[in-house]
């Protein structure tokens, strides 16, 4: 099957978010869609996958001209999408979310799971996606959820696939079983549409390159020739400076004091199990660990969104074991989280209101009950320039921004303010690499002013350039402490599998 894109233009508000894209794609070969945050790269695969339709332009699969009314078009046309947010029924199981639309139905149209079970899993066995069928999506790690998004477009017979930054939410170890899946769905005559801002995954896997940039494509590049810093300077348009510098640190004392800390997770078994550790001003801590080992869990209760089972957490010496997130905001504590949809960000609020979340009831943007909106503003528009949000103004809906502009956004909210300590669980997902260095300066801005940095990341190189300690967290212990200079990624990678 051969797709091609042809002239697609697609105008939002104030933006143009396609501008006259061609694109083509054959069955059997790994296209790599790279570009900048807000480059259009999700317009135009939701105009692929029938969710917009384009202003100008052809949507054409084997010659024919398609029109694609909605997603049930584009599916029966071959075409099948992976989500930059996933789009799974949260109380629903794994089986019934892979079901959902195109339900086996047994005699007299009763639902047949029994059915839907068994096609689960001999998916999930063909490609190596361990799941469990019976599962429920809301409880299940975001790495997990993205294996059901994968069954549920093989179990529609996809031709063609879209991932759009697949590999944003995974671990090391399960990007690379992501890449296998892929190859095996390239080697049995898949065409694969591949989003990512790894430069890395894109020289490993792709086939071709095509680079957009505000709207339009810029260029094309051949994966054999290419390089990382070339394609970042492709995508956004400067050459980019891909090493985090910083001087050795000096810290003083501690902000964050963690004794013993026991968090039980969602199932209420014990997720984070006796852990003990300081963060001092002046210090990058990373904490290092793949996904499900309790970090999470970590995280939410030093920051009031989880109970804490056993053991304490003092900020500056004070007792914020029991505190909750108002109360962790109030005490000097800005926090990136791990899922910008559920806790960072109210989707149907403007920029300027997701700004002024925390703060919204305080001088100056409020006086008793009033709010001062022109005070918010002015606030929102200082973030956004200095943060290079690209939106049309700060009076949109936040769920109008490209997924990586909403984490800009909440780093722009959470490192605005002066702050004693800085908790971030992954404050690079999803952003492009212009974007990530800034980020990365902004972290070590933060601790050079005195501030005590707490960095969780699954991307141990991330975790490895930002921090001046590492710790390794497997099964809800701290298994390793090391110095980024006295390690290497292949030691980090044993501790975080187990080894002691
Ligand atoms: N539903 C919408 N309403 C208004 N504007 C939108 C909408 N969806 C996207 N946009 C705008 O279109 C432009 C392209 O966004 P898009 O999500 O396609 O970017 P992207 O390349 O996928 O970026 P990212 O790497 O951050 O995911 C952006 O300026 C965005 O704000
Ligand atoms: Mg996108």
């Amino acid at each position: 099957m051969k797709l091609e894109l042809k002239g697609i233009t697609k105008r939002f508000p104030g933006v143009v978010a396609n501008d006259h894209v061609d694109l083509e794609i054959e069955t059997g070969e790994i296209l790599c869609l790279l570009g900048e945050n807000g480059a259009g790269k999700s317009t135009l695969m939701n105009i692929l996958y029938g969710l917009y339709s384009a202003d100008e332009g052809d949507i054409v699969i084997d010659g024919k001209v398609q029109n694609f009314a909605g997603p049930g078009d584009a599916i029966a046309a071959g075409i099948g999408m992976v989500h930059q947010h996933f789009m799974l029924v949260p109380v629903f199981t794994v089986a019934e979310n892979v079901v959902l639309g195109v339900e086996p139905m047994r005699s007299a149209g009763i639902l047949d799971l029994d059915e839907a079970r068994r096609d689960v899993e001999a998916i999930s066995n063909q490609y190596n996606l361990a799941v469990d069928p019976n599962a429920v999506i809301e409880e299940l790690p975001v790495g997990i959820q993205q294996r059901v998004e994968i069954i549920k477009v093989l179990f529609r017979d996809a031709e063609i696939l879209v991932f759009d930054e697949p590999t944003a939410v995974l671990t090391p170890q399960e990007v690379d079983e992501f890449f296998k899946i892929v190859d095996k769905l390239k080697q049995d005559g898949k065409g694969i549409i591949f989003i990512t801002h790894k430069l890395k995954e894109v020289l490993e896997i792709a086939d071709r390159i095509a680079v957009l940039r505000r709207g339009a494509v810029v260029g094309t590049a051949d994966p054999a020739t290419a390089t990382e810093s070339g394609l970042a300077e492709m995508m956004v348009g400067r050459p980019v400076d891909l090493m985090v510098h910083k001087a050795p640190s000096h810290p003083g004392e501690a902000v964050l004091s963690v004794s013993d800390l026991t968090v039980m997770n969602i199932q209420g078994r014990k997720a984070v199990d006796g852990v003990s550790f300081e963060v001092r001003r002046n210090e990058i801590v990373g904490i290092a660990g793949v996904q499900g080992n309790g970090q999470t869990e970590l995280v939410e209760a030093l920051t009031g969104l989880r109970e804490v089972a056993g053991g304490t957490v003092l900020i500056q010496g004070e007792d914020h074991t029991d505190s909750n997130p108002r109360q962790i905001h109030n005490a000097g504590v800005a926090h990136v989280p791990e899922d910008r949809q559920r806790s960072g960000l109210i989707l149907g609020f403007t920029l300027t209101e997701n700004f002024v979340l925390d703060s919204y009831h305080a001088v100056p943007f409020s006086e008793g009950i009033k709010m001062d909106w022109k005070a918010s503003r002015e606030e929102a528009n200082r973030l956004i320039e200095e943060f290079d949000v690209r939106t049309p103004s700060s009076e949109i809906p936040a769920s109008n921004l490209s997924g990586g502009n909403q984490q800009k956004v909440i780093v722009a909210r959470e490192f605005g303010r002066q702050v004693d300590l800085v908790i971030a669980s992954q404050p690079t997902r999803g952003v492009d690499v212009g974007s990530i260095e800034f980020i990365h300066e902004r972290i070590v801005s933060e601790r050079d002013a005195g501030s005590a940095v707490l960095i969780v990341s699954t991307e141990l190189d991330e975790v490895m350039a930002l921090s001046d300690r590492i710790l390794v967290m497997f099964d809800g212990r701290i298994v390793a402490e090391k110095r980024p200079e006295e390690t290497t990624n292949a030691e980090l990678g044993l501790y975080m599998a187990g080894a002691s």
